[in-house]
């Protein structure tokens, strides 16, 4: 069959080498791609321009007219704008949450709303859409009992933002600042003038991602797939700017057995019953963003999505097939679809360009040395570059912040952190830079 992937990064070219792997699979297109799609064996770039409503239906009719028989969408802003139910209105099979499912990323209000009303375990936390009433909060926080050794307080822009929505504010003239440019001068535009004031949590963080077959009027399932950890600082040791992370590792150590459990009790169950009751259609991926303290989780976020970098590290542990698993999930048979996973451990560092995760420096030529590379057993997975058919001859350039990950394997961590390294050693671009401790922080 021919199956497509909707998105352009780092997360979409280890989707589509995934699905490439199947053997029922005949051509993987990517929409509209990067570099490394561009050349990934059985997958072809296709160029569209998404968010532009022409361009989605001419999106819709190459599916119709190819025939493809399966569509999986990378990232949220095509989610939230609701592609997935003009595409089934069409008739086509993809898997993704509908619009309104889609929510509990792309608002969060929304979503902290939802996390209450079921009871799904999470920081504490209030909405405000006035700026008065949000400062007030904000005064009453860093006055009150602990005046002279305040929490921080987390500012969390309602809408989708790219990555800039989070402000974790020390003291209140940082969040005066914060709250005036994302309320009063919006500088997210309307994603800001909403927003969620929560209580600060401590711990370690663990991503989980997961398929989700949740129809209204059935009986839904979410399964969870191994933990994976991001590393959202530019700089080793957990220092620096946030990124939209620099490195992932999976399975992470120490995500405990006992972890797990409190996760599935906590916080899975109560988010199943919740898009249950909300009679919500669900029928693609989600991704839990914890904090994890002694055992016990708390609900960050919810993606409706496969996370970036972490798909790069979960994938290659998957140990069936990627297109037989989205059918489970369309077709409502994920209950009885068994997740095995690899042994071992996967360790993928991200390289980005000089200067990111400000502005940074694009089209430099990167070379790879193919040979050394495949000793480490590694794979390069494309985020931010592109193919130039230069007079130099065919060669990838720097197009984005995060260029590109190595994602290695190993017997366990210590191995996949050794050959992951060794992976990048291989790659080299002007101004290349990384961090070193991915997995270890
Ligand atoms: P979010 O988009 O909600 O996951 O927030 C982005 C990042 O901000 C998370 O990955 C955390 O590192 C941090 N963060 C968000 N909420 C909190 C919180 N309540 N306490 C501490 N850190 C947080
Ligand atoms: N790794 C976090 C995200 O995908 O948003």
């Amino acid at each position: 069959m021919k199956v497509l992937v909707i998105g352009s990064g780092g997360r979409e070219h280890a989707i589509a080498w995934k699905l490439a792997q199947s053997e029922k699979v005949a051509k993987v297109y990517v929409a509209p791609g990067n570099g490394g799609t561009a050349t990934e064996a059985k997958c072809e770039n296709t160029p569209v321009s998404l968010g532009d409503p022409a361009a989605e239906a001419g999106l819709i009719g190459f599916v119709q007219r190819t025939g493809i028989a399966l569509t999986v969408v990378g990232p949220e802003v095509p989610l939230a704008e609701g592609i997935v139910d003009r595409f089934r209105a069409a008739g086509l099979a993809i898997a993704g949450p509908g619009k309104q499912a889609a929510m509990l990323e792309a608002s969060k209000v929304f979503s902290k709303s939802f996390m209450r009303k079921y009871g799904v375990r999470t920081a504490g936390s209030e909405n405000f859409t006035d700026p008065s009433q949000a400062l007030k909060y904000a005064q009453a926080h860093f006055g009150g009992k602990n005046a002279a050794a305040p929490d921080p307080l987390v500012i969390k822009a309602d809408g989708l933002a790219a990555g800039k929505g989070v402000v974790i504010a020390a003291d209140i003239a940082e969040a005066e600042s914060c709250l005036t440019a994302f309320m009063k001068d919006g500088s997210l535009g309307a994603a800001g003038y909403s927003v969620v004031l929560e209580e600060f949590l401590e711990g370690k963080e663990v991503s989980v991602l997961a398929a989700v077959s949740v129809r209204p009027g059935s009986k839904g399932v979410i399964k969870p797939f191994v933990s994976a950890r991001d590393h959202k600082r530019r700089f080793d040791g957990g220092q620096g700017p946030n990124t939209g992370g620099m490195g992932s590792i999976a399975p992470v150590p120490d995500f405990s057995a006992a972890a797990q459990q409190d996760f599935d009790a906590a916080i899975l169950q109560p988010t199943l019953r919740g898009m249950e009751a909300e009679g919500m259609d669900y029928r693609g991926f989600i991704f839990f963003g914890l904090m994890v303290k002694d055992d016990r989780c708390s609900l960050l976020e919810y993606n409706v999505r496969l996370g970036d970098p972490e798909t790069q590290a979960v994938l290659p542990l998957m140990d069936f097939d990627f297109a037989d698993l989205c059918a489970a999930i369309l077709d409502g048979t994920l209950a009885a679809f068994p997740l095995n996973w690899k042994s071992g451990a996967v360790c993928a560092p991200v390289a980005v360009a000089e200067g990111y995760p400000g502005s940074y420096r694009k089209g430099d030529p990167i070379t790879l040395d193919e040979m050394t590379l495949a000793k480490t057993g590694a794979r390069i997975f494309i985020a931010g570059a592109q193919r130039d058919e230069g007079a130099a001859g065919p060669g990838l350039r720097t197009a984005g912040g995060r260029v590109l990950a190595a994602s290695a394997w190993g017997v366990d961590a210590d191995q996949a952190w050794t050959r992951a390294y060794q992976a990048l050693g291989t790659v080299s671009f002007a101004g290349m830079a990384y961090r070193k401790d991915i997995g270890r922080e």
